[in-house]
C-alpha cells in the first residue's frame, strides 16, 4: 500500500493528499498523522507527506495555537488541531529503506525553505528514497467561503493529481 499524510488545519492540504493519492493509484490512500501510525508507515512502500506553512516552515505549537485563536483560513472556520502536527508525526517515522516525497501548501512562491523542505530532510534523514523535489501547491491567504479546502488556488488539485502520476510511474521504475 502506498501512503499520502497530510497535517491540515482548513482542509486544503487535506484536498491536496487526497488528489495525490487518486494519482497515486488505486492501492493509495490519504492519512490524517493520527491514522498513519508507525505501523501503518512500516507496512507502506511510497510515503508522501505534506503540511501547510507556518511561518516559513512546519507549523509549530505557537503557530497551531495562532490559526486556532485568530483564523487565517476560511472565516468562520475552525481550525482542526485534533491531529499530531506533522513536526510531530516525523519524530516517530521509522526508520526506511522506503520510497518518499513531501509536499507543502503554501500563499505563494518559495517564502524560506517552506514545510516541504524540512519533511524531505527528515525522510532522507530516515533512510527514504525521494522520488521528486519537494513540492509546493498554492492557496489564498483569504476567502469568504466557509467550505473545506476553499482557499486552495485555480488548478492545483489537477496538478497534485499530476504529481501523484508522476510519482507512481518514478515508484514503478525503482522496484
Ligand atoms: C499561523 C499561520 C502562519 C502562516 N504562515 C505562512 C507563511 O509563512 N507562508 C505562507 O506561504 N503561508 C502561510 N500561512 C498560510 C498557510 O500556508 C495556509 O493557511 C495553509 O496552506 C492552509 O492549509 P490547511 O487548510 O491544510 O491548513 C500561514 C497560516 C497560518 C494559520
Amino acid at each position: 500500500m502506498d501512503i499520502v499524510v497530510f497535517e491540515s488545519l482548513y482542509g486544503n492540504t487535506a484536498a491536496v493528499a487526497a488528489a495525490i493519492a487518486v494519482g497515486l493509484g488505486e492501492d493509495t490512500r490519504a492519512l490524517t498523522t493520527s491514522e498513519a501510525t508507525p505501523d501503518v508507515v512500516a507496512a507502506a512502500r511510497v510515503v508522501v507527506a505534506g503540511a501547510p506553512v507556518h511561518a516559513m516552515s512546519l507549523p509549530t505549537a505557537a503557530t497551531r495555537e495562532s490559526a486556532r485563536a485568530k483564523p487565517q483560513g476560511a472565516e468562520h472556520m475552525p481550525a482542526d488541531l485534533g491531529h499530531l502536527s506533522m513536526r510531530e508525526w516525523l519524530t516517530a517515522l521509522p526508520r526506511g529503506p522506503r520510497l518518499g516525497a513531501a509536499f507543502d501548501t503554501r500563499v505563494r512562491g518559495p517564502l524560506g525553505h517552506g514545510s516541504s523542505k524540512a519533511i524531505a530532510q527528515t525522510l532522507e534523514a530516515c533512510g527514504f528514497t525521494l522520488l521528486d523535489a519537494p513540492r509546493g501547491f498554492t492557496v489564498h491567504m483569504h476567502t469568504s467561503s466557509s467550505e473545506p479546502a476553499a482557499l486552495l488556488a485555480r488548478g492545483q488539485l489537477d496538478l497534485a493529481r499530476e504529481w501523484g502520476e508522476q510519482l507512481r510511474e518514478r515508484a514503478a521504475a525503482l522496484v
